[in-house]
């Protein structure tokens, strides 16, 4: 029989590595489970392959949670530039791009060769391919079942993420493994997905590719980015973003008009009355969608025709165009999922269970759910490092 581990950590992902690394480093005797092939996976294909790492801005109003304040004390003790010093410090050149979201110049290899670094600083041990089949809790102990194996550590960490892209491998083991210990999981779901479109706003799909830039709004939630349609719907930055709010039933409204004020319309009118609502459009917006919108509006005419009432409601119907989605492409297509364990069952400050001292839960597997543009890989570093500053 091998001398117990400090820690077994399950999965390898952003969470688990991070963790393992801060745990090794102070010493801890570390293992890692991972069932895929390689570590990291998600990491790799984030960013469009360059890892949108962190975001400079974030903060706890950037998360979604049944506890809003769960997620401050990890956030505030490790922060984006912790993170990103340590990028600086394996010489990883950056970038920002938007909004304050920051990616490698090169590939996302970098930031999984980082952690993996770190990890082996720590003298981390990480398994892949490992078939975890059980997970026992006896005498203050976690025995772990790995392809036919038993391994024996004083502190589980489940870091296995939550089951968006479950062709990527991912799963909902976290959550089969939180009601094995009785600890409360707030209903999974789908977030910073696509949305669908269905009956008379099938329409829209026609101009599947057209992109622009709204204001999208969701549940009195509103974010300012570009809308995309596609052959099923709605995509685009601003769409997932508002896809976190959304509720199936829920309308999204969306502005056009984002740069056109109240009564931008009768301006218009006064200033150039032979003008059409369709040429001003076009102006704004990419010409397939401008038409698709004056052709629903229905106000062909030159603005100097039209009634100032008739003008007022066009850019009213602009500025609050209600869309109904009829649902989303699902966790097939989500970058990440809403809910998990319950913040409840943890402390905030080292991510340990209340109920049973040495479980311990990190990342997405968690009920806290960022933005899109970095907030997702900023709480799992900031959670796996108050877990692996603990264990
Ligand atoms: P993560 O999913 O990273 O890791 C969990 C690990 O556990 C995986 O390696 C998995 O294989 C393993 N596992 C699962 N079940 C297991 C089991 N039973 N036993 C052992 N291991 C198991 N975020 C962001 O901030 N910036 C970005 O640019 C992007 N981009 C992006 C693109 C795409 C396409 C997706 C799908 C997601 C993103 N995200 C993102 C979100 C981000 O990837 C995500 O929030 C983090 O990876 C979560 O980190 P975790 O470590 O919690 O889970």
């Amino acid at each position: 029989m091998t001398e117990p581990y400090d820690a077994i950590i399950l999965g390898a992902g952003a969470a688990g590595l991070m963790g393992a690394a801060r745990a090794g480093q102070r010493g801890k005797r570390v293992l890692v489970l991972e069932k895929s092939e390689k570590p990291g996976k998600k990491i790799l294909i984030s960013g469009g392959g360059r890892c949108n790492f962190t975001n400079i801005h974030a903060g706890p109003a950037n998360y979604i949670s049944a506890n809003p304040h769960f997620a401050k004390s990890a956030l505030a003790r490790y922060t984006p530039r912790d993170f990103l010093e340590l990028v600086e410090g394996y010489g990883i050149a950056w970038h920002e791009k938007t909004l304050g979201q920051l990616f490698c110049d090169g590939s996302a290899q970098q930031i999984t060769d980082m952690l993996l670094a770190e990890c082996a600083q720590g003298a981390v041990e990480v398994r892949c391919n490992a078939d975890v089949t059980a997970v026992e809790h006896d005498a203050g102990r976690f025995a772990v079942m790995a392809s036919g194996q038993p391994i024996i550590a004083t502190s589980l960490v489940i870091a296995t993420g939550g089951p968006s892209i479950p062709k990527m491998g991912a799963t909902g083991y976290a959550y089969e493994l939180a009601r094995q210990f009785g600890l409360k999981v707030v209903e999974p779901r789908p977030a910073l997905v696509p949305l669908t479109l269905g009956g008379e706003e099938v329409l829209f799909r026609e101009i599947s590719g057209v992109s622009a830039p709204v204001i999208a709004t969701a549940n009195k939630t509103s974010f300012a980015e570009a809308a995309l349609f596609t052959h099923r719907g709605l995509s685009g930055p601003a769409i997932l973003q508002v896809s976190s709010y959304w509720r199936p039933g829920d309308p999204v409204e969306i502005d056009f008009l984002p740069d056109g004020g109240e009564g931008w319309l009768l301006e218009k009118k006064r200033e150039n009355p032979r003008a059409t609502l369709k040429s001003l459009l076009r102006e704004a917006l990419p010409d397939r969608l401008a038409d698709i919108l004056v052709e629903k509006i229905g106000l062909e005419t030159e603005l100097g025709n039209a009634p100032d009432k008739a003008l007022r409601a066009a850019e009213q119907r602009l500025s609050r165009w209600s869309f109904h989605p009829n649902g989303s492409e699902g966790f097939a297509k989500a970058e990440v999922t809403m809910g998990g364990i319950s913040t409840a069952e943890l402390s905030s400050k080292t991510m340990e269970s209340k109920r049973i001292p040495g479980l311990y839960a990190i990342g997405e597997a968690v009920d806290v759910t960022g933005w899109l543009g970095g907030y997702n890989f900023q709480w799992a570093w900031a959670s796996g490092v108050a877990a692996g500053d603990a264990l």
